[in-house]
């Protein structure tokens, strides 16, 4: 399957707008998105400014998903990466971020490490992290509260630039209280 990224611009504002809020997005801190927040973004120019670059992720010439490259600006950015429903599982989800993480070591030499964190039970997001080399580096109990009530642990994964070089994963030296 070929997938390739498009760069946002904002004449776009309206399809994005659609894609956001016309599907839902089970592993988020809210699972629907607000139209009018998405519109207040785009103005802010909260996809594409200094800090903060966007691409749809596009395959057989439609707009499958989308991923937000954030904190571009620090030695650690972020990203927001969403799949549409009718096209998960289909393997565009790990491609996308593995493109999105050799493109942010690539176009920002400054970048040292790439930073993402998921509900636990998000399956699919935790199998693209440990596939594209990222390290489990966190577990935060009870952090994630979701819209029915119920309270789901967190998950920390990161990449570092290093490792990403080397074709490596480092894991974090997670008995050093030996040294205490
Ligand atoms: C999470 C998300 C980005 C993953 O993308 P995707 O295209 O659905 O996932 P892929 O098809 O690339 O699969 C990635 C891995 O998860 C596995 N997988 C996919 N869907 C799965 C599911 N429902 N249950 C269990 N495993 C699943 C795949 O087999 C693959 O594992 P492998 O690499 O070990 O073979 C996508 O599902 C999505 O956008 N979900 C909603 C938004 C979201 O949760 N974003 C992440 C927020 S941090």
């Amino acid at each position: 399957m070929k997938i390739t990224y498009q760069r946002f611009e904002s004449a776009d504002a309206e399809e994005l707008v659609g894609l956001l809020s016309g599907d839902t997005w089970p592993f988020h801190g809210s699972e629907l998105v607000d139209p009018a927040a998405v519109r207040q973004r785009i103005e802010e120019s909260g996809y594409d400014d200094q800090d903060n670059r966007a691409f749809w992720i596009i395959v057989a010439g439609q707009r499958a998903g989308f991923v937000r490259l954030t904190d571009l600006r620090d030695e650690t950015p972020l990203f927001d990466l969403r799949i549409r429903s009718g096209y998960r599982g289909r393997g565009l989800g790990g491609q996308a971020l593995a493109w999105l993480t050799g493109y942010l070591f690539t176009e920002f030499p400054g970048v040292r490490r790439i930073e993402g964190t998921t509900r636990q039970d998000n399956v699919a997001m935790r199998r693209a992290f440990l596939r594209s080399g990222y390290a489990k580096e966190a577990h935060y109990r009870d952090a994630w509260p979701a819209s029915d009530g119920r309270v789901h642990d967190a998950v920390g994964y990161a990449i570092l630039r290093r490792d990403w070089l080397s074709g490596t994963t480092t894991a974090p030296d997670w008995d050093d209280e030996r040294l205490l």
